[in-house]
């Protein structure tokens, strides 16, 4: 099972660049690398599992994360208490087709299981996406995601592209807002 042991920290490469697209049909372990990302968000998630094998929390996992550098990522982002999960899919080679000129950021900022500090300053995002991505199958699947799991998605197709998400953060005024600029509790 993956540990915080297996995900990397900023200052490693694998993180700065471009990952690699993945071909299908899956080879056999990254089928296994997919299932076992998925089962990290899940344990980590839950609170039991997490205090037992020391997880952070996370609602994305990127293969580059694991120092894996492919076009991959776990994301799950939870329901309600007891509810289903609103968007829980491993994406493989995803791509945003088109994003609203709406931008969007999260109120308390962003954090990163590769990142161990906290860096405030508002992240901008776009507030809707149009998302294609494969599954395990190669199967494509085309879905809109508006607000908190776009963001998500965005922050995980970012690591894909070798970009974290205090890139995005104003240097100058981390918590500058435009007028245009919706946030998010
Ligand atoms: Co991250």
């Amino acid at each position: 099972m993956i540990t915080m042991d297996d995900i990397i920290r900023e200052g490693n490469p694998t993180l700065r660049a471009r990952a690699q697209k993945v071909t299908f049909p899956l080879t056999a372990e990254i089928k296994t690398l997919a299932q076992e990302m998925m089962e990290f968000l899940e344990n980590s998630q839950n609170p039991e599992l997490a205090e037992k094998y020391k997880l952070r929390a996370g609602v994305g996992l990127a293969a580059p994360q694991v120092d894996k550098s492919l076009r991959m990522t776990a994301v799950l982002v939870p329901g309600e208490e007891g509810q289903p999960a609103i968007f829980k899919h491993v994406l493989i080679n995803p791509t945003i087709l088109s994003e609203s000129v709406q931008m969007i950021a999260l109120s308390e900022g962003e954090g990163c299981l590769s990142v161990d500090r906290e860096v405030p300053g508002y992240v901008p995002r776009h507030d809707k996406i149009k998302l294609r991505w494969y599954d395990l199958d190669g199967q494509e699947h085309i879905e809109r995601l508006k607000d908190y799991p776009a963001i998500v998605v965005q922050h995980e197709i970012d690591h894909l592209n070798g970009i974290l998400f205090y890139d995005h953060i104003n240097k100058d005024n981390p918590f500058a807002t435009t007028d245009d600029m919706l946030l998010l509790e």
